[in-house]
């Protein structure tokens, strides 16, 4: 049995807890070993069936051997990055949601787990459920990527489909995305691209091999448009969307932006709408490859905070090769129905 710790009890850090709890039967099997959730950091208390796992003391987690994985879902840079780097230092493997983190402090903490042989993971970091670090750092392996752009905050995607289609207005948009649980704590880093900016510099260290800082990006949000300019995009065939990007250029420099752009009815990023996020990679063995999903929200982003966990747990088990079952029992023919 792996004993994690959870630090942050927010909408991401309680679907972290409900989903190792909920799935907990595949999750065992995948992970070749049972995963319990030991501690949960947090300053406030939670009416919650697992209320004997909480603590407030970060030394309780730090100093317990039996830990060997945290998730940081606690978000910001003070007092994640020191949490993060202390854990790691002490042998730990850590995972994180926190892209304001993995932005200012990837190289660092990478260094650090690297110097440790622990693990750093962050594929909930950048598009939330949907699976592109790992599939971006593995799967596409082999290619050079000279590009990578997308729609990388739910919020702002959110408000803008609402604008667009429902002509309401940016302040009730933005509420409504508070109400769901997409927003940031503090929602100017949705809308005015600081979101987005840190999404898009993950995605291009990891595309192009070399940090990328978010004060080396331009950035814009869709905090000063109007019902007007997105009514004017739609008489000029198409929509506006946050776009973040980074592209290589012949002389091998990088150009990495976020800012609203418009964009033709026809493109594949046109028809992205609510809370979902794409991203398009370019590589040159593969051409244009584009990932798409729910890019906000709890379970979505516990989804791959916990698959992250899972993939740590596989490491210190005895699992080592993918298997499935070899029968034929349970298998309906003749079942038609849509997808
Ligand atoms: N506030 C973020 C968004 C959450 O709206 O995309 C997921 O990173």
């Amino acid at each position: 049995m792996v004993k994690v710790a959870v630090m942050g009890h927010g909408v991401v850090g309680s679907g972290v807890v409900e989903l190792l709890m909920k799935n907990s039967e595949s999750i065992t099997k995948k992970a070749g070993q049972e995963i319990e959730v030991k501690y949960i950091l947090d300053l406030k208390e939670f009416d919650v069936p697992y209320k004997d796992k909480f603590t407030k003391d970060f030394n309780v987690i730090l100093n317990d051997p039996e830990i060997s994985i945290v998730a940081e879902v606690m978000g910001g840079l003070s007092p994640a990055f020191d949490f993060v780097k202390s854990l790691l230092e002490h042998g730990k493997s850590v995972v994180t949601s926190n892209k304001e983190l993995v932005a200012a402090k990837g190289a660092t903490l990478l260094k650090i787990a690297k110097d440790h042989n622990v693990n750093f993971f962050f594929e909930a970091s950048v598009g939330g459920g949907i699976p592109i670090i790992r599939p971006m750092h593995l799967c596409l392996a082999a290619n050079e990527i000279t590009e990578v752009a997308g729609i990388l905050n739910g919020t702002s995607n959110f408000i803008l489909t609402k604008m667009i289609h429902d002509q309401m207005p940016f302040d009730e948009a933005l509420k409504l995305a508070q109400q769901l649980g997409y927003a940031e704590r503090d929602p100017s880093a949705d809308v005015e691209g600081h979101d987005a900016c840190r999404k898009i510099c993950i995605l291009a260290s990891l595309a192009f091999g070399r940090h990328v800082y978010p004060n080396t990006v331009y950035t814009e949000g869709i905090d000063k448009l109007t019902l007007e300019d997105v009514e004017y995009a739609d008489a000029w065939g198409g929509v506006i969307k946050l776009i973040g990007r980074a592209k290589k250029l012949d002389d091998g420099k990088l150009v990495v932006t976020v800012y609203p752009a418009f964009i033709p009815h026809h493109s594949q990023l046109a028809n992205i709408d609510d809370v979902f996020n794409g991203v398009l990679i370019r590589g040159d063995a593969t051409g244009d490859v584009v990932f798409y999903g729910k890019g906000a929200g709890k379970f979505p982003t516990a989804s791959a905070v916990v698959a992250d966990v899972i993939d740590i747990a596989k490491k210190h088990s005895t699992v080592k090769s993918l298997s499935w079952e070899d029968t034929t029992e349970n298998i309906v023919v003749d079942y038609k129905t849509s997808p």
